[in-house]
């Protein structure tokens, strides 16, 4: 991960912040859309849906402005791959909550979703993933 790629993904997020509600509205929307197995692991009620997206929102936030720092985003993210193994996460659920990432970004973007800025995401996103996969995997 170079520091470009660190920019486009912190430059491109600022973009979506103001739209992050209705952002994380669809990101929830695609992902149902593409495993509609997985909204059972979600609760159902409406009102801890609405504190689950904040939740993601939040941790997003961190974690792109963390991307400067690995050293202690990390761990963040080793202890959130562990819990979330625990929510019945599977590894392959993580390729489809990265498309319906990418597919949100795509939408509140625009044209400001460039090829460079999908590319730079897709990076950013596997280093998550894999770390909370691996960190998920060794409990
Ligand atoms: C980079 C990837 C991800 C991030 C940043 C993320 C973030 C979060 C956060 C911050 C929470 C709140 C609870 C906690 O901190 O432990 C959470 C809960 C949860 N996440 Fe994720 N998550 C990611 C990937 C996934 C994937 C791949 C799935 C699979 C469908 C998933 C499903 C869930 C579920 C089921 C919960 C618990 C909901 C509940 O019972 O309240 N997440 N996630």
């Amino acid at each position: 991960m170079n520091s470009t790629t660190i920019q486009l993904v912190q430059a491109s997020f600022k973009k979506v912040l103001p739209i992050a509600d209705k952002a994380m509205v669809i990101f929830y929307e695609k992902l149902f859309e593409i495993n509609p197995s997985v909204q059972s692991l979600f609760p159902s009620d409406k009102a801890q849906m609405g504190q689950q997206r904040n939740k993601l929102r939040n941790m997003l936030a961190a974690a792109v402005a963390g991307l400067s720092n690995l050293q202690k985003l990390v761990p963040i993210l080793q202890g959130l791959g562990k819990r979330h193994a625990t929510y019945g996460v599977e590894p392959s659920h993580y390729d489809e909550v990265g498309s319906a990432l990418l597919s949100t970004l795509e939408a509140g973007l625009g044209d400001d979703f460039t090829p460079e800025v999908r590319q730079a995401w897709t990076d950013v996103y596997g280093v998550m993933a894999q770390t909370m996969i691996e960190a998920g995997e060794s409990e």
